[in-house]
């Protein structure tokens, strides 16, 4: 069964008022492009086709305004409201019916992963149906995040904001699950703070020893965008990286370098883009795949 795409878009976004009294937190701009883009790509660099995206319901729209249909992308999605922030795995109780017994890739509406070599490494990990996948990041503020600890290469342990971390190693919020996630999901109790608890889900295939891990190592940037402070160096660090020439967290370039959507549909949205650098980068993308069609 192939993989399908859940993006967790909804949440309080409490740490980024008052910008997030009007605006929900993924629609904000990172850079030159709304964050949830940066997800999204993601999802489309895995060969991911079919995507919920869950939200908060009044946010609902705003999302379709900015996604449309997915059809302009070659992808389809499928709309789920979360109506009270419950946590992170009650997503897999909110899409099972969608999901259907597929196994899944759920990637956060807040996390952008930014570099080359992501797609080899999530396609290598895709194809393995059977258990979980977390990816992990090397960081030097580990006790922010949850951690994964290591017997060789292999994860023994994930521990939540830890005093003590057992690695620098932080559990990023993209999640490769089997067809079983949803089943475990309604296994759990909510935790003192009333959520479903990715690393309760997590822990169900950690102690089966199903739970793998992938490393991403200094040529994968990650950023977690839930603060100012954060949104901000994400920022800066899309700008400098598409200073290249490239774009980075982009459906319409993620779209077209795989065949999903045709250089018209590219063409359209260039011009629809006006006189951006997005518009212009997208237009040399093209551009080159018609002179050098094997390099695109
Ligand atoms: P968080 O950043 O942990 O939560 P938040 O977005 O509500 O922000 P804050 O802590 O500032 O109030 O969530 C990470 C991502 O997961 C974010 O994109 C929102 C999403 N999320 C949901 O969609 N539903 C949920 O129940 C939770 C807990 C998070």
């Amino acid at each position: 069964m192939y993989r399908k795409g859940i993006i967790l878009a909804g949440g309080k976004g409490t740490r980024l008022r008052p910008a997030t009294y009007s605006v929900s937190k993924p629609l904000l701009p990172v850079y030159d492009k709304p964050m949830v883009y940066y997800s999204l790509s993601v999802l489309m660099q895995a060969g991911i086709r079919e995507i919920a995206v869950i939200t908060t319901p009044e946010d609902q729209a705003l999302f379709q305004r900015v996604l449309r249909d997915g059809s302009q992308w070659g992808v389809q999605f499928e709309w789920i409201v979360q109506p009270s922030a419950d946590g992170i795995a009650h997503a897999y109780i909110l899409a099972e019916e969608f999901l259907n017994g597929h196994p899944s890739a759920l990637v956060l509406g807040d996390n952008l992963f930014l570099g080359h070599g992501l797609q080899q490494r999530l396609i290598a990990r895709s194809l393995p149906c059977s258990g979980g996948t977390i990816f992990t990041c090397e960081v030097s503020d580990p006790e922010r995040y949850g951690v994964a600890g290591f017997t060789g290469n292999r994860v023994t342990q994930i521990v939540e904001k830890p005093t003590n971390p057992p690695s620098n190693s932080a559990i990023t919020g993209l999640y490769f699950l089997d067809g079983d996630a949803p089943r475990r999901a309604h296994g759990l109790r909510p935790s003192e703070r009333g959520e479903l608890e990715i690393v309760s889900l997590l822990e169900t295939y950690l102690a089966e020893g199903t739970l793998t891990v992938e490393r991403l190592g200094a040529e994968i940037e990650w950023y977690d965008a839930g603060t100012h402070d954060a949104l901000l160096e994400a920022s800066q660090a899309v700008q400098r990286l598409q200073k290249g020439g490239e774009l980075f967290g982009s459906p319409d370039e993620a779209a077209f370098r795989r065949g999903w959507s045709s250089g018209e549909a590219v063409a359209k949205a260039i011009q629809h883009l006006g006189k951006t650098a997005y518009a212009s980068m997208l237009g040399t993308l093209v551009e080159r795949a018609i002179r050098q069609p094997e390099a695109a």
